[in-house]
């Protein structure tokens, strides 16, 4: 049961630090408000706000002074006004993101996540979701267990939430029938052991009239469950969850004021540390003791989930930004390859083979996604067989770091296990993901370590590998210039090799067409042999379309600094197709040919290549002297 408010009146007036203090230690409860339009949503936030009495100062200030103009004085502020705000206030935000709000009861914080329930914002309510500990999903106890109702729970329960309240609201409307809750109720059921959700709390409650929000209401008294706020209040918080589970520290930076202090500083994301406990630090390995747990109020004796520390180790073992030091005798796992759930967020559907950056916790890496095994309809829960994730999207599909991560599954643990996807040349957020588990397919492949290197290769030939990526329209130039340049290089006795478009689609990538998917899958493949000729000691030039800014600065990252030349075929599509040396400007201008760069598939220029050649002003044989000249001193 609540404390009555006098205790607290009392315990304010004889000892404001032991006030503070119990304020101080409440525990925070973060939770998301999902349901339709009309399922009265901005009532009962409005509700929790107003029976709180503590809304956000700033949100108290606006109407205190919109219920000064409106005649009313000081504290008295209208429950109806204060719910056409927060609906109003929800509808200018409602494309932008998440509106939280905050209050307070005598034990303790909460911050409420309003999201849009519309299948457009799928991505509004996965934000919210992501980091709620508890959802509310309302339902009107006139229609029942709607579309949207499934589609939030089935999103609530994929990000990871499990503690779910079925709020069945709008009960003064069905004269409090416990017949018509009951009946909801059976059919929520039904559908969560569907899905797989576990258990969930259901509540008969009125938004607009306060039935069985902050006190039992008599309309119910067939009802014997907890009121909305005493559930709220007592219900397990993740961080109280994340404290029983294994030491999970993700390394955010390393200190070194000076040679005698050396910490490694983070948010413990779960269990708890102790000078003297033996730890692990990942992905390496190597064990070590903590000696210290610093902070800026002090040495501690026990840290937790939840807090922010810098510890320092016995042993001198390297540890940097994205390490996780964790309990040594329960190590996180250690892998490349996964099966995860995507949330597509971008506009631009997701471009299957490309690199983007996965960032999970600390840890930043090079990520592709396979095409995906399926989507998932979120108004029915059916799998659907797709090519790849448009916007809102959520799929499952396999995917391969370029390093390896330290992660948990996302059912474990949300920091180690949930990552987002970032483009890498806009860097803008284009998806989220949750981790289920490590392919084992790449553990029992190592690299072999071979006796003749890199250097050794380049030295015989007495040359330092390069290579020479020319990129254009098609009809630009490129082959014939590139060959040109082939023919140079061998006379200034030079190992080349050229890797010609059409050439190469003939065997290695002749199961390849013209989409999207299949250019970039072409451009990795070329790119790794190029790589691996370069590795060979070899001067490579490769002359492909190659339309895509991210491959060939994918292929550019896999080459060591300074060995790819970007070279840009600047040929105008009218000098191009006025040309159209092998009919194909005509085939595509005429719909016999689909998916023509330049016409109906697009070309992305490189915005600062090595080396620009206009064939328009140059020949092919001054524009190969023009790069030669360029490329000089060849050593
Ligand atoms: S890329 O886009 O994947 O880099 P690539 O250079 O391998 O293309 O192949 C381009 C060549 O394929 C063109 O020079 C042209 O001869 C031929 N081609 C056939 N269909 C198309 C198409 N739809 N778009 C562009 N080139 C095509």
């Amino acid at each position: 049961m609540d404390e009555p408010a006098y205790v607290t009146e009392a315990l304010i007036a004889e000892d404001i630090d032991a006030y503070l203090d119990q304020h101080q230690h409440k525990t925070m409860l973060r939770f998301i408000t999902c349901g339709s339009v009309d399922d009265g949503k901005s009532t009962l936030i409005g509700r929790l706000l107003y029976d709180s009495k503590m809304i956000f100062e700033d949100q108290l200030s606006a109407l205190e002074s919109d219920s000064k103009k409106q005649g009313t004085q000081g504290q008295e502020i209208d429950f109806a006004l204060l719910v056409d705000g927060l609906a109003a206030e929800r509808e200018q935000g409602i494309t932008i993101d998440v509106a939280y709000r905050f209050f307070n009861t005598e034990k303790r914080k909460f911050i409420v996540a309003d999201c849009p329930g519309h299948e457009q914002y799928t991505r509004n309510m996965v934000t919210g979701a992501s980091t709620a500990d508890l959802a509310v999903i309302l339902i009107d106890a006139r229609k029942g267990v709607l579309v949207q109702t499934r589609r939030h729970s089935y999103l609530c329960h994929l990000l990871g939430i499990r503690n779910l309240v079925l709020a069945v609201n709008k009960m003064d409307l069905v004269d409090y029938s416990q017949e018509v809750f009951d009946a909801i109720v059976a059919d929520y059921a039904a559908f969560a052991r569907g899905i797989g959700i576990e258990g969930f709390t259901a509540l008969p409650i009125s938004g607009f009239k306060g039935d069985n929000i902050t006190a039992p209401s008599p309309n119910t008294p067939w009802f014997k469950g907890p009121t909305l706020i005493e559930h709220l209040e007592t219900v397990e918080v993740l961080a109280e969850r994340d404290s029983e589970r294994p030491l999970r520290l993700p390394v955010q930076w390393v200190n070194r004021p000076n040679l005698d202090f050396r910490g490694f500083s983070g948010l413990i994301a779960s269990g708890s540390v102790s000078p003297g406990d033996e730890v692990r630090v990942l992905p390496s390995g190597k064990t070590s003791t903590v000696t210290r747990i610093v902070t800026l109020d002090g040495d501690l004796d026990r840290a937790v989930a939840g807090q922010s520390v810098t510890l320092c180790l016995a042993d001198e073992i390297d540890c940097s930004r994205g390490n996780v030091i964790a309990a040594a005798d329960a190590p996180p796992e250690v892998a490349d390859q996964f099966e995860a759930t995507l949330v597509w967020l971008n506009d631009e559907a997701l471009h299957v083979g490309r690199g983007y950056w996965l960032k999970l916790g600390t840890q930043t890496v090079s990520v592709t996604v396979q095409q995906p095994k399926y989507t998932v309809n979120v108004n029915t829960m059916e799998h659907i067989a797709t090519k790849t994730l448009e916007l809102n999207a959520i799929g499952v599909a396999e995917i391969t770091t370029d390093k390896p991560l330290v992660f948990e599954t996302y059912a474990d643990s949300r920091t180690l296990g949930g990552f987002i996807l970032i483009d890498k040349l806009s860097n803008a957020t284009v998806g989220a993901g949750m981790l289920h588990f490590s392919l084992r397919r790449a553990q029992n492949v190592h690299w072999q370590p071979t006796d003749i290197s890199r250097e050794d290769h380049a030295r015989l030939k007495n040359q330092t590998p390069r290579v020479l990526w020319f990129t254009g329209l098609s009809g630009a130039g490129k082959s014939t210039i590139a060959n040109e340049v082939e023919k140079r290089l061998a006379l200034m006795n030079r190992h080349t090799f050229l890797l010609d478009g059409d050439n190469v689609r003939h065997g290695l990538n002749k199961d390849l067409g013209f989409t999207e998917a299949d250019r970039i899958e072409n451009i990795r493949r070329v790119g790794e042999v190029a790589k691996l000729m370069a590795d060979a000691g070899l001067i490579v030039l490769t002359a492909f379309i190659s339309p895509f800014r991210a491959e060939r600065e994918m292929v550019r990252a896999m080459l060591p600094e300074g060995e790819f030349i970007e070279i840009h075929v600047d040929t105008p599509l009218e000098v191009a197709e006025g040309r159209d040396v092998k009919g194909l400007y005509k085939k595509a201008r005429s719909g016999q040919l689909k998916n023509f760069t330049g016409i109906d598939s697009p070309y992305e220029p490189p915005e600062a290549p090595e080396i620009r050649v206009n064939t328009s002003e140059m020949s092919a044989e001054q524009a190969a002297d023009f790069i030669i000249a360029q490329l000089l001193p060849l050593k």
